[in-house]
Order: structure tokens, then sequence, then C-alpha cells
């Protein structure tokens, strides 16, 4: 037998470096990591979990989703209500897009508050702030395809925003829409976007985002220009693997949990002529929602363009070389303060133009996110 298998190494050798491949592959397992890694270092990896979760309920999704208005929404409601287990993996696929957002965010927070954005790892956070762009926008081209109420008037006021953009926003919004308003032709290149171009571009980013991180390998708690290569660390294998094979299983079961419990619901089908009062985006585009309220439409646009543009040069602005949370006050206040604004703007955009109860008194929550009794006038 073991003959059988060193000549068929020999062979394969001849033809394919096999042994240069293992090498690389054993170094990588046993590279040990900073003393420091722990839970948190489990989101990254999470977060691939759940891209491969979303490939593949995506692909068995596509078996009976047609792209076309007159069909697309009763495509999703017979993968609803006839389709084998269909309601359970449109249920994975919807939760899951959503976990990806919050998996994302608390992955940014480890980043960010470890200082693994520093030298030498720019690049690989720059990397992350697009892969966080795509998955931000992934949502919004899938939340059109169910072509109901909620998805068609979403996807007009989004469009709405991009075309607010300067100097390229109207042909921004025409290239978007294909044509003046949403239909058949938006629904085609949301599918084609959603379905292939960001699938290609998250999964090669992903790789090209892993590949730095493993490069540098993960950062110590040292300053910058003084990393020692970790020791007494665990390996990679099995200990962290292990690691995150725990948390895939204890993630997998919320998640089927969640899509059993909660099955996302259809609604109704798209009516063009019937506008439903106060649509709002899904809960991670409220702050960006919320806060273009307060500004004429350009200066919105723009001050909502400010946080991703800061997000993106951040390693190149920090220049400080402490890492530790204590010792770099500036950066972790500005941090903690964005968390805010943003939880902020979320909660006003998620209770604007709703009816609320405070303290036993009824209040209707006017656009702008003030809470007003019925006497009292409208903002204006
Ligand atoms: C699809 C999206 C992403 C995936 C799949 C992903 C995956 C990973 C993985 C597996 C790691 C190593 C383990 C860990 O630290 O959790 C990592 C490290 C890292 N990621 Fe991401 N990431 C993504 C998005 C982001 C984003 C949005 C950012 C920041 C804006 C980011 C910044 C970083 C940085 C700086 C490191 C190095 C951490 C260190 O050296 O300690 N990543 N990523």
């Amino acid at each position: 037998m073991n003959a059988l298998l060193r000549a068929t190494e020999r062979w394969m050798e001849e033809r394919f470096p096999v042994g240069a491949v293992k090498k690389f592959v054993s170094d990588q397992a046993t590279k040990p990591l900073p003393a420091h890694t722990s839970w948190f270092h489990t989101f990254g990896s999470l977060a691939i979990f759940v891209i491969v979760n979303q490939i593949v309920t995506g692909m068995l999704l596509m078996i009976y989703y047609r792209p076309m208005p007159d069909s697309a929404f009763e495509s999703v409601r017979f993968i609803m209500t006839k389709a084998s287990f269909g309601w359970f993996i449109r249920g994975l696929h919807a939760w899951g897009s959503k976990f990806m957002i919050v998996l994302l965010l608390l992955h940014i927070v480890r980043t960010f508050f470890m200082g693994a954005y520093k030298k030498p790892r720019e690049l690989t956070w720059v990397v992350g702030v697009c892969l966080f762009g795509i998955a931000l926008t992934f949502g919004f081209t899938g939340y059109l395809l169910p072509w109901n109420q909620l998805s068609y008037w979403a996807t007009t006021i989004g469009t709405e925003m991009a075309g607010a953009l300067p100097l390229v926003g109207v042909q921004f919004k025409r290239l978007l829409l294909g044509g003046d308003a949403v239909g058949g032709e938006t629904l085609s290149r949301f599918y084609v976007v959603h379905v292939i171009v960001f699938p290609w571009l998250l999964v090669g980013l992903t790789a090209l985002h892993v590949v730095l991180m493993r490069a540098q390998g993960l950062a110590t708690m040292d300053r910058v220009g003084e990393e020692k290569k970790p020791k007494g660390g665990l390996p990679f294998v099995p200990h962290h693997l292990l690691k995150e094979g725990v948390v895939f299983a204890i993630f997998l079961g919320f998640l089927i949990t969640i899509s059993i419990l909660w099955p996302p619901e259809l609604g109704e089908k798209a009516n063009p002529f019937d506008t439903p009062q106060a649509i709002k985006p899904e809960w991670y585009w409220l702050p960006t929602y919320q806060l273009l309220k307060y500004f004429p439409k350009l200066l919105g646009v723009l001050i909502c363009f400010l946080p991703p543009v800061v997000m993106m040069l951040w390693p190149f602005l920090d220049r400080t070389r402490e890492r530790r949370f204590r010792k770099r006050p500036i950066s972790v206040a500005i941090g903690i303060l964005t968390i805010m604004a943003a939880l902020v703007f979320g909660l006003l955009g998620h209770f604007s133009e709703t009816d609320i109860a405070l303290f036993g008194k009824k209040y209707h929550v006017d656009h702008y996110g003030v809470p007003r009794t019925p006497t009292e006038t409208p903002h204006p």
C-alpha cells in the first residue's frame, strides 16, 4: 500500500510540484499566532463561512427564481410555498445577508480597536473597506429581486440617492435603472450584478485579503516597527482552527433556528402606481438615509461620502505607532464617536415617521426623528 502511495506521489511530483504545495500548506498550518489571539479573531473567518452560505443557498434559489417583472414575484412565492424547503433556503440566504453585515461590523471594530490596520497591514484594511462596500451594496441589489412593494420602492429611493451624486449622478442613475424608473431593465441589471459581478468580486477580494493577512501574519500588540515574530502563541492548526469550528457550529445552529422561526416575508407584488407610506431601506442603510434628510441633496451626499473615504484612508491618517487601546486615546475616541453617531442616526431613521408611546404618552415621530404630540405643529 505504502509503495503504491509513494509511486503515485513520484508520478504526480514529476508533473506538479506536490512537495512544494505540501510544504507551503504545512508552514501555514503551523505558523504560530500572537499570544493575544482570541475568540474575537474568529469574526473574519465567520464572514468567510457566511460567504459560502450565501453562494450555496443563492445557487439553490436561482433554480426557481425568474428575473422578469411579470414572474419574479410569482417565482419567489413558488419558492416559499411549493419548492421543497424553498422557504428555508430563502431564510438562510436572507438572514445570512443581514448577519454578514453584523459580522463585518464586529470584525471592523475588532481590527480597529486592536490597531491591526497600522503598518504593514494598511493594504489588508483598504481591501477590507472595499469588501465592506461590496457587502453593503450586495444587499441593496438583492432587495429588488423579490419584486414586492418594499423592494420596488426602496430601490426607487436608493437610486434617487445615487442620482444626487455630483457631476455623474444623473448618468449613474440611468445606468442603474436602465431607464427613467425602476422596471424590467433595472431588475435584469440588478440580477446580473447580484449573481455574477458581486460574487466574483467578493470572492476575489476576500482571497486577496486573506493572502495579505497571511503574508503579514496576524498583528501583535507591539508598537509599529517593533513587532516581534509571535512566540508562545497557539498554532493555527489545530487550536485556532478548532476554535473556528466551534464558532461555525454555534453560528450555523443560530442561523438555522432564526430561519425556521422567522422566515422572510414576501409582502405584496410591486405596484408602480401605489406608493406605500414611509418606505425605509435595510437597517444598515438607515444612518445614511436619515443623515441625508438634514441637508440639501448635494451637500447631504457629500457628507455621506466622507465616512467611507476617511475609513479607507484611516491607516494613512493615523500615524501613531501605538496599538494598545489605552495608549491611543484620539483614534479610540473617534471610533467610539463614529459608532455612537451611526447608532443615533440609525435609531432616528428607524423611528422616523412612526407612532410611538413614551411614558404612557403617544407621539408621532416626524421625518427628522423629532417626537411630537398630536397637537404640536409639524416641523417645517
Ligand atoms: C468579506 C469581508 C471580509 C472577510 C471575509 C475578512 C476575513 C478576514 C480574516 C479571516 C482575517 C484573519 C482573522 C481575523 O482577524 O478575524 C482578517 C483579518 C483582517 N481584516 Fe478582514 N475580512 C473582511 C472584511 C474586512 C473589513 C471590512 C476590514 C476593515 C475595514 C478588514 C480588515 C482586516 C484587517 C486589518 C485584518 C488583519 C488583522 C490582524 O492582523 O490582526 N477586513 N480578515
